[in-house]
């Protein structure tokens, strides 16, 4: 329901007609709407945690590290490590959540025009309306590739101040190889643009990430997360890769202290457990190409997916949505017509999505 807000209320009339973003949360047996990581963390993850929690709050009665220095460092590391880069704390800015990542970037360099390439994550839009930034859609093909040829020539006509990539692709799960981020670098920065690289879902792709091209392309920035191969998403903790001059401009927008101690301390420690906390992306992506198979045993069209989700075809997608809810399984219908989106789950819950999805075609047949 869209809100009536009061003459009294001085909302800006471009936000008026807007709703809150958010997928339903309703109660469901396979929770499979918002391509969070199914596995909690383990014992020893959860005593490390408390044990920090515990030092932290000791000193609650100070703000944290304004620049999240240690936090930073270990991203680095990480990054480093997986991506073989070579990346300091001055190459990385972490924040609650990309989310936020993304609208500090917006912050920065939005207020003007910004282009991305639809279907994708829809937040990138939002928070483009919410800066007051003008979102130009810049067209896929058919299967939801990018033509590179044509998307160089929307960035050269449109002449936008950032232009999004987001690799693996929510909601479609689909990739762009690193020599077509490379061919779009190029134009982008032939019109004095910064190319955002969303890869909330990078560890769950074979394709080598976009932080290796920063280094001879200033204006490439990338966005990552830890809500999803890093099963951390109630602890909000995303994080930019960019050149340490970007890093310094988001500094510029940033609130003081963004990021709190709790939330510095426990990424940490989190980042100290990667190896045992990783080790679920090999079983997510293994699970994600059988569930892909039965999909595609049952007749329905499935997208190549290099993330921890899939976007499927159906006849009716509403009905589907509400017959698999109605059997206990929530999965997102994200507004595409003919599809839907199923996060992948842990063993259970994977079984319950295919079992009730055979039970509703039957229904339908
Ligand atoms: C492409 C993409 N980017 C960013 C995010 C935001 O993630 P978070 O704010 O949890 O880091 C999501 C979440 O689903 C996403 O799909």
């Amino acid at each position: 329901m869209r809100p009536k807000w009061p003459a009294w209320l001085p909302l800006r009339e471009d936000l008026q007609e807007l709703t809150p973003y958010g997928a339903p949360q309703l109660e469901s047996i396979a929770q499979l709407n918002t391509n969070e990581n199914p596995f909690p963390p383990s014992k020893a993850l959860v005593d490390a945690i408390a044990a920090k929690a515990s030092d932290v709050a000791k000193t609650l009665n100070r703000y944290p590290d304004r620049d999240a220095i240690e936090l930073r460092k270990m991203l680095a590391i990480f990054i480093n490590e997986r991506e073989g880069t070579a990346f300091s704390g001055e190459n990385i800015w972490p924040a609650n959540g990309s989310n936020e990542v993304i609208q500090s970037l917006f912050l920065a360099f939005g207020g003007r025009t910004a282009l991305g390439f639809v279907p994708s994550y829809s937040m990138h839009p939002l928070i483009a309306q919410n800066t007051s930034t003008t979102w130009v859609k810049a067209d896929r093909e058919n299967d939801f590739s990018i033509n590179v040829p044509l998307a160089c020539e929307q960035i050269r006509s449109t002449k936008p101040e950032m232009v999004f990539l987001t690799t693996p692709n929510n909601p479609t799960g689909t990739s762009i190889s690193i020599a077509d981020i490379t061919k779009i670098a190029q134009t982008v920065a032939d019109v004095g643009a910064l190319l955002v690289i969303d890869e909330a879902y990078a560890e769950f792709s074979q394709e080598p990430s976009a932080t290796t091209l920063i280094s001879n392309n200033p204006h490439v920035v990338v966005v990552r997360t830890m809500s999803k191969a890093f099963a951390f998403a109630g602890a909000r903790v995303g994080y930019l890769v960019a050149s340490p001059v970007a890093v310094d401009a988001m500094k510029i927008v940033r609130l003081p202290y963004h990021l709190s101690a709790m939330t510095q301390a426990i990424a940490i420690v989190a980042l100290e457990h990667r190896v045992e906390l990783l080790r679920s992306v090999d079983a997510l992506i293994s699970s994600r190409n059988r569930i892909a198979e039965e999909l595609a045993h049952l007749g329905l069209p499935v997208l190549p997916s290099s993330a921890n989700f899939l976007l499927f075809g159906v006849n009716s997608p509403t009905k589907v949505w509400q017959s698999l809810l109605d059997q206990g399984v929530l999965i997102r219908d994200v507004g595409l017509s003919g599809y839907l989106r199923v996060t992948i789950g842990n063993e259970a819950e994977n079984s319950l999505f295919i079992s009730a999805l055979q039970k509703t075609l039957r229904g339908q047949a």
